[in-house]
């Protein structure tokens, strides 16, 4: 059975489901899936492994530093592998009726991902971009004014509440599409 490993950093909570819904799929497909929150816990070795999958939530242009620190002790590894990076960030699925999609979108793909895999000298099999979640539960003090100006935008965008207070912008068959892509390429011999 071949064997994958999703890491992933979040701050708000749109990573996690995001590699929860991957490793869904991935095992509808017949692969064996581990799933690690690096926040939570560290990974000591990847050699078992014939993907990895590595992705963050962005904040400020930035990932979180865990999936960071992780490319980083195994980026020798890693370019041996198969590996997918992801993220999920607002720009991926822009609220604001007034920004270009197309570019937000395209923007998003070259500073959060390809730039990353660039950085750690990695050759992904696959980049995903997909929606953020804007959680009102859980948002720092530090942030309250920004989030007050977002809440009419998805009103108006008719964001969806998951829960009361999270508005989830991801796009679950974007997320599954790409988890089943990877799972064939996972296959193929080289
Ligand atoms: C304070 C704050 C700053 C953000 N900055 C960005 C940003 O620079 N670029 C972007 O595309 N999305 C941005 N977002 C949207 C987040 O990417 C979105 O909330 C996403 O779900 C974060 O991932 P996580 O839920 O896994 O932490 C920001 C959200 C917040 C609350």
């Amino acid at each position: 059975m071949l064997k994958a490993l999703i890491v992933y950093g979040t701050r708000y909570g749109a990573a996690a489901r995001t590699a929860g819904d991957m490793a869904e799929t991935l095992r509808r497909e017949g692969l064996s899936v581990e799933v690690v929150d690096l926040k939570k816990a560290q990974v000591a070795d990847i050699s078992e492994y014939e993907l990895v999958i590595v992705g963050s939530g962005i904040q400020i242009n930035k990932w979180t530093s865990e999936p960071q620190k992780f490319l980083k002790k195994f980026q020798k590894e890693l370019a041996k592998k198969k590996v997918a990076l992801f993220v999920c960030c607002g720009s991926a699925a822009p609220i604001d009726d007034k920004v270009d999609k197309a570019k937000s979108i395209a923007d998003a793909k070259r500073k959060y991902l390809e730039e990353k895999a660039a950085e750690y000298h990695l050759q992904p099999v696959a980049l995903g971009l997909f929606g953020g979640i804007y959680n009102f539960n859980k948002t720092p003090w530090l942030f309250g004014r920004f989030m007050q100006a977002v809440k009419p935008q998805l009103e108006k965008a008719a964001v969806p509440q998951t829960e009361p207070g999270i508005y989830d912008t991801r796009d679950l068959n974007a997320i599954r599409n790409w988890a089943k892509e990877l799972a064939q390429i996972a296959r193929l011999s080289v």
